[in-house]
């Protein structure tokens, strides 16, 4: 059987959405697999996670290259030697240089936890609470330039109850996270993703593939 396509996904903490990943491929689920996990925080707790689902792990720490392109060279050369079609940021803190992007080009998503563009940024779930909204969620889009602004593939809302706080909220949304990830990477490796502008089309199943 030739080898499944791979994906790569960087963190730099927890890692429930890169789990969530991993076993999504292993349940078959995704059509490809996780080549590497790449961390740019050693103590990330992910990365222990990922070692213990058999998927390679790597550490590029940010502060032992001169430069953000540096950095980014790094990162890019790792997945490149790993034969790495998509790159999946979850809980990756680092902004991507056009170097990186334009080495991945419409080949980088990324999980947020609101319903973009409301609440770009940090701290979403506070900014979410504060605004009053009744309704948030989560959202996986490509990554461009703009902070959490690239084309939006899937969303899934979450109702705001009165008594939640930022972390109760969060904790919802993160179940939303973990089911719309996987169907994203999924729909990517099926080929049934096309980028028009700013809106990304869902082919239907056995539609013609873009890879
Ligand atoms: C998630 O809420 C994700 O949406 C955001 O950062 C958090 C990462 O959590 N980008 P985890 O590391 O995947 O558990």
């Amino acid at each position: 059987m030739p080898d499944r396509p791979r994906f790569g996904i960087l963190i730099s903490g927890r890692g429930s959405n890169m789990v969530a990943l991993v076993e999504a491929a292993t349940r078959g689920e995704i059509p490809a697999e996780p080549g590497v996990v790449i961390s740019n925080v050693p103590s990330a707790p992910g990365l222990e996670l990922a070692r213990q689902r058999g998927v390679e792990t790597l550490v590029l720490r940010h502060r032992d290259f001169p430069t953000r392109e540096d950095f980014d060279r790094a990162v890019v050369e790792a997945l490149r030697r790993r034969r790495v079609e998509l790159v999946c940021l979850a809980g990756f803190m680092r902004l991507l240089s056009p170097l990186f992007l334009e080495s991945f080009p419409q080949r980088v998503l990324n999980i947020h936890p609101s319903l973009l563009p409301a609440f770009p940024g940090l701290e979403v779930q506070r900014k979410a609470l504060e605004h009053g909204v009744k309704v948030s969620g989560c959202t996986v889009h490509f990554v461009d330039q703009e902070l959490d602004g690239g084309p939006i593939v899937v969303q899934r809302a979450v109702e705001v109850a009165e008594e939640d706080t930022a972390e109760s909220l969060a904790a919802r949304i993160l179940e939303q996270e973990h089911r719309i990830y996987p169907l994203a990477v999924r729909w990517f490796f099926e080929g049934r993703l096309r980028v028009e502008g700013r809106r990304v089309r869902v082919l239907p199943p056995g539609g013609a593939a873009v890879r």
